[in-house]
């Protein structure tokens, strides 16, 4: 194989010149304030282009940056596997893989049958109490005050409540969990990623253990009692579907609602719209689902194929980079503005097809909860301090500080 230089290292002789991206998507997309309007630059260059820093720095990838060859490549199992999607396997040198993320039909329907009642709208609305609960509490903590940092104070507090309790783990270790998973997912670092990730099994090992000899009414004694397929679940599945629902379901609705609420106090025609008519608030609550992709995912290209015009060999790496694919203007007109009345929001934040996310019913439930909350909490909300907001981008995206002033309704 011939092969020509890339700053970052070698690209494939089967990649054209015109396709290679030669920039570290984190960087790229931090260079404007809002790194949303950065990464939407993508969209004035081919709809597929090889990325030479590749999914974290590892080697180069394809990174699928239209929103309908996004699509396209998720649906397509055919030719895109998830096996090893979130490198599970070689991170912690384990056999186990995520369950059912990083499954291929047709081992992953067997898993998704499991999962799907448990996140299913019914069992979602028979929480419904215990969300609103979660985060009345919370509000009412912070209705005593006049400002508050939202971030620490509120959107990294109420979605992990609610996962907790769901999970059936000690709300009081919120901090601890959070950490592991900022270890495992927000680093490049990868000492610092397997310090994490080990740290959440070890813990998720003893807790699946602890549950099977003594089951109590929570998630993780469902899987850990589970029959899958008609047999008892093995060892190695359970901790897959733990592992699995710890870093898909802890911290990714915290960063949607960061980015919801640092547009809201920036947008005060859009609060008042909003607190005006309560009833359109799911309709912006998938408005900013829309907007706001906050994750990476990957695949692997199983057979040398062509996709969409371009030549993809077998073992090459695929990112799809969910914050771009909501900005497409081939997709979206005026794709950076929020409007609750658009009638297309067929979004890929929570990506299509099979692996299309078990938990986006509760996701968008407890973004509505949270943002009606605010609203009829407090009758102005308003950034204290543009100059103290910070945003991560690379792998997985979110607001790490947001200082906000408010006035009681
Ligand atoms: C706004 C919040 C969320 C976002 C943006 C999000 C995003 C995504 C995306 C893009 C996928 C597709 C992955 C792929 O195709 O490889 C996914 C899958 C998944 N998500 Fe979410 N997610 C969110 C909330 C949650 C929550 C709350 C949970 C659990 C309580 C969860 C659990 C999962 C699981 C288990 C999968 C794998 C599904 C499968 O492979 O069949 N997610 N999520």
């Amino acid at each position: 194989m011939t092969e020509s230089e890339g700053a970052k290292g070698s690209v494939p002789s089967h990649v054209p010149v015109s396709s290679v991206w030669d920039e570290d998507f984190g960087r790229f997309t931090m260079e404007l304030d809002d790194p949303y309007e950065a990464g939407a630059r993508l969209h004035d260059g081919p709809e597929i282009v090889w990325s030479t820093h590749g999914y974290r720095g590892e080697q180069g990838a394809w990174m699928i940056v239209g929103f309908d060859a996004m699509r396209q490549a998720f649906v397509d199992h055919e030719k895109f596997s998830s096996v090893d999607s979130a490198g599970t396997r070689g991170l912690l040198g384990v056999q186990w893989q995520q369950v059912p993320i990083e499954f291929d039909p047709p081992d992953h329907k067997i898993y998704r049958k499991f999962l799907n009642p448990l996140f299913a709208p019914k069992a979602v609305s028979e929480r419904g109490e215990m969300v609103e609960k979660v985060c009345s509490d919370l509000v009412e903590r912070l209705a005593t005050k006049e400002s508050c940092e939202f971030i620490t104070e509120f959107a990294q507090l109420m979605p992990s409540y609610v996962f907790l309790h769901i999970m059936g783990m000690p709300e009081e270790q919120v901090e601890e969990f959070l950490d592991w998973e900022r270890q495992t997912l927000w680093t490049e670092d990868a000492a610092v990623r397997l310090a994490g990730a080990a740290r959440i099994r070890d813990y998720l090992v003893e807790l699946i253990e602890q549950r099977r000899r003594r089951p109590v009414p929570d998630l993780i004694s469902a899987i850990a009692c589970a029959q899958i397929d008609g047999r008892v679940i093995k060892a190695d599945e359970a901790i897959g579907f733990c592992y699995s629902l710890f870093l898909g379901g802890l911290d990714t609705v915290m960063s949607v609602m960061g980015f919801a609420m640092c547009h809201l106090a920036a947008n005060k025609p859009l609060q008042q719209m909003l607190r005006a008519n309560p009833e359109l608030m799911s309709k912006a609550v998938d408005e900013f689902l829309r907007a706001y992709g906050v994750v990476v995912m990957r695949r692997t290209v199983r057979n040398d194929c062509e996709f969409r015009g371009q030549v993809m060999k077998a073992g090459d790496q695929v990112m799809l980079p969910t914050p771009i694919a909501g900005r497409d203007p081939r997709q979206f007109e005026s794709p950076h503005h929020i409007d609750p009345h658009r009638t297309d929001k067929s979004g890929l934040t929570f990506g299509s097809g099979v692996h299309t996310c078990v938990g986006m019913h509760l996701a968008r439930r407890e973004l509505r909860v949270a943002l009606s909350a605010w609203l009829g909490r407090f009758k102005d909300i308003s950034i204290s301090d543009k100059d103290q907001v910070r945003h991560r981008t690379g792998i997985t995206w979110g607001v790490d500080c947001l200082p906000l002033t408010m006035v009681l309704a």
